[in-house]
């Protein structure tokens, strides 16, 4: 049984990929703020076990007892040993023969220049696109630690991690900076005996409520939406299918060293 934790699974790219992992030997764990009720009816229909977690990411005082929720019996019943410490989660681990976390969850907000920004809305992209998939990586690392399986971590990055974008400042340093914890993270992890494979990867630009929201912003704010409005109507933009169908791959590679950077545009 192969175990996916997939956050930001409520929609766009998160929830595509959910939903391409609906297979038979898979478990599968959505988080985000959202319900995920209609995925849960879906997974249930198609004979794969789903777990939600309704959570705030952005609020960083969640994030240890979320992973651990994830990764024990979230019953509190037999066979959960939340808190006991690092490491744990064995009788859980029983028939796990791989574990995958895909830190998705992101947003774009705010838009607008740095002067225009207020300090809560900063400091919440940056505890949502940079602290959340830093601590959920390192609790992963920490429960899965005596588990004899194949450990990977997917963080989506984004192109705007390499390049400035007026009106992006949060969102470009947030991701820049997530793509510098993968390198370190990864360098640690590949001196370690079954260590866990690290990646950054960019998806592209895909046409999920983030882009239309991009699109809404006004050109005052984000002086490129008319790139984005172009590349929309000219119908440039990957679907979330395709683009979830390309992480997903390139999440299973083995080609890429933990630690490795990474953008699908490249790959494919
Ligand atoms: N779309 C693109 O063109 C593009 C390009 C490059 C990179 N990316 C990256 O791809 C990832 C997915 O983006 P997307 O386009 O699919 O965005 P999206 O359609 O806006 O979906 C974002 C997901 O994150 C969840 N989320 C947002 N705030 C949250 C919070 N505070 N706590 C928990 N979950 C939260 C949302 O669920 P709830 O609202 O239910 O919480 C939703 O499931 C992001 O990391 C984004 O930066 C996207």
């Amino acid at each position: 049984m192969k175990l996916f934790i997939v956050t930001g699974a409520s929609k766009g790219l998160g929830e595509e990929m959910l939903r391409q992992l609906m297979r038979p030997g898979h478990r599968l764990i959505g988080l985000a703020r959202g319900e995920g009720t209609e995925l849960q009816a879906e997974a249930r229909a198609r004979g794969v076990r789903l777990e939600w977690i309704s959570c705030d990411l952005s609020d960083a005082r969640r994030l240890e007892t979320v992973m651990a929720e994830a990764l024990t019996d979230g019953s509190g019943g037999e066979g959960s040993d939340v808190g006991i410490g690092p490491g744990n989660g064995s009788a859980f681990a029983d028939g796990i023969t791989g574990a995958y976390l895909i830190n998705n969850a992101g947003t774009i907000e705010p838009m607008a220049p740095v002067d225009r920004c207020s300090v809560p809305d900063m400091a919440r992209s940056v505890a949502l696109n940079l602290i959340a998939p830093m601590a959920l990586t390192a609790e992963f690392i920490r429960h899965t630690a005596g588990w004899d399986v194949d450990r990977r971590v997917l963080n989506v990055s984004s192109g705007a991690g390499k390049k400035p974008y007026y009106g992006w400042s949060a969102y470009c340093a947030s991701k820049a900076a997530l793509d510098m914890f993968t390198r370190c993270a990864g360098e640690e992890q590949q001196v370690e005996e079954g260590g866990v494979r690290v990646l950054s990867v960019a998806p592209g630009v895909v046409d999920t409520g983030m882009q239309s929201r991009i699109r809404e912003t006004s050109a005052d704010l984000f002086r490129q939406r008319d790139r984005f409005v172009r590349l929309k109507q000219s119908g440039a933009l990957l679907s979330p299918g395709e683009a979830a169908d390309k992480l997903l791959r390139v999440l299973f590679d083995d080609r890429h060293p933990s630690g490795s950077v990474l953008d699908i545009r490249d790959l494919f």
